[in-house]
């Protein structure tokens, strides 16, 4: 097998990035109040903010767009929609949304009261909003190894089941609506959950007749490292693989934007007549009619297509080779990386690569910042900014949009991540001058901090 990583495609439309100087890069940053969520894309040179809605549609995807029916209602492109969810997912009913957040404000409305507790092996942040939203409590249970940042394990996103029971035992089941398995883990540095894994928490939720959902945003991803790691599947196709990850559960939330290969579009899937009745109700409040919720004809058709391609073998094997390239380099010149590398993104671990700057001053700012500044790289902090006080670890997302960027942007974000470590003693800290009641990441304002709070070692 050749070593060199080839995207499995040829580029037919080119869309151009632009070059800054640090100079101005360092302006836009002080006017983006030192917050890379508030910066002009316009001004960022090779965007790793995120892979959701952020890939490239096929020439198949583009084609099925043209078929999309604009019909209010009974569009034919749901029909289409509706048939290839079925196919990977196979739940009974299938509801259409904006993004992957609608479906989870639908699900736990629905679902959730106060008082109430979600249990997942990690919620995402807006999963955890939207569960808080509704008056519940969001619990992650992920297993130890989830929590160790260099340790190499093969599924560190698998849930802790023995902590799940002790969850029932001392809540009990009827304060407990559902079960989420998050595929694959997001939050946790993009870890993989087994197939053992999905079996062992079915088996704990039907045993106490506890619904189990998945949040499936990247479940072609989850399905190919199933293949790659776990015995047994070696042989089973991605697509087989997630058919069967998802017979063991009751439903699903899913953002479309990352493995459903489109640029906007999600879902709910539900067994439950009843539920999914309530659900539709809910949905034509907000999102709109059942057959297209919040989404064109169009859209449904992208996204058609997109699950059924994410999907296949070769465009896995290039995803989750060339996001391994990316950490496997940077990591062997000694940056601290959650290991192994994620299906979508590389973690750096901010609280080891800059020792000096506490939690409270948001290392991972720190670092994404600095990674803007010396080469207009935009990443994501995920730690103290995104979840306060209950963030367990200071990670910097390197996330990689589907299909975008090709192995020469790789190796300029390994140069560039590699010049950032050489000098960062010299990086400092940060401090909040504004923050949102919710999700305060997106519009947090903040500061260098002047001094540097604990010494530099
Ligand atoms: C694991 C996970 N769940 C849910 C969501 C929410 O999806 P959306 O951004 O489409 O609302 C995301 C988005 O990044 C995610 O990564």
């Amino acid at each position: 097998m050749p070593r060199t990583i080839i995207e499995p495609f040829r580029i037919k439309s080119v869309e151009p990035i632009h070059w800054t100087t640090r100079v101005e890069r360092e302006r836009f940053l002080r006017t983006a109040s030192y917050n890379l969520f508030q910066l002009s894309g316009e001004d960022v040179l090779i965007d790793l903010l995120t892979d959701s809605g952020t890939g490239a549609m096929s020439t198949q995807q583009w084609a099925a767009m043209m078929e999309g029916d604009e019909s209010y209602a009974g569009s034919r492109s749901f029909d289409q929609f509706r048939a290839s969810v079925q196919d990977i997912f196979g739940y009974k009913h299938v509801i259409p949304t904006h993004q992957g957040r609608a479906a989870e404000r639908i699900l736990f409305s629905v679902m959730c009261k106060k008082g109430d507790f979600v249990l997942n092996n990690t919620h995402f942040d807006t999963t955890r909003a939207n569960v808080e939203f509704a008056g519940a409590e969001a619990i992650d249970l992920v297993v130890p190894e989830g929590h160790q940042p260099g340790l190499k394990h093969p599924f560190k996103g698998n849930m802790d089941v023995e902590a799940l029971e002790t969850w029932i035992q001392n809540v009990g089941r009827d304060r407990i609506p559902l079960v989420m398995l998050t595929i694959t883990n997001n939050s946790g540095g993009g870890q993989p959950v087994s197939m053992g894994n999905v079996k062992a928490v079915s088996a704990v939720c039907q045993k106490h007749a506890i619904p189990l959902y998945f949040d499936a945003c990247r479940f072609a991803e989850n399905s190919y490292f199933i293949k790659l790691r776990e015995p047994g599947y070696e042989k089973k196709s991605p697509k087989e693989i997630a058919q069967e990850m998802f017979s063991y559960g009751d439903g699903c939330t899913m953002s479309a934007k990352k493995d459903g290969m489109a640029n906007i579009g999600g879902f709910l899937c539900a067994n439950n007549d009843a539920l999914a009745q309530q659900e539709k109700n809910l949905l034509i409040l907000t999102e709109g009619y059942p057959t297209y919720g919040g989404l064109a004809g169009r859209d449904l058709e992208a996204i058609a297509v997109g699950i059924q391609e994410a999907l296949h073998e070769d465009y896995l094997q290039y995803r989750i080779a060339s996001t391994a390239y990316l950490g496997n380099h940077i990591s062997d010149h000694g940056v601290p990386i959650v290991q192994p590398p994620g299906g979508h993104a590389v973690y750096i671990d901010a609280r080891s690569f800059l020792p000096h700057i506490p939690p409270e001053r948001f290392p991972g700012v720190a670092l994404a910042n600095e990674l803007y500044l010396e080469g207009g790289i935009r990443s994501v902090e995920i730690g103290t900014l995104m979840f306060g006080k209950s963030a367990l670890m200071d990670l910097v997302r390197l996330a990689i949009p589907r299909r975008v960027y090709t192995q020469s942007h790789i190796d300029y974000v390994v140069e560039i991540i590699l010049d950032v470590f050489n000098k960062r003693e010299q990086i400092q800290g940060l401090h909040l001058t504004y923050e949102a009641p919710f999700l305060r990441h997106f519009t947090a304002r903040l500061e260098p901090s002047e001094v540097v709070t604990s010494p530099v070692r």
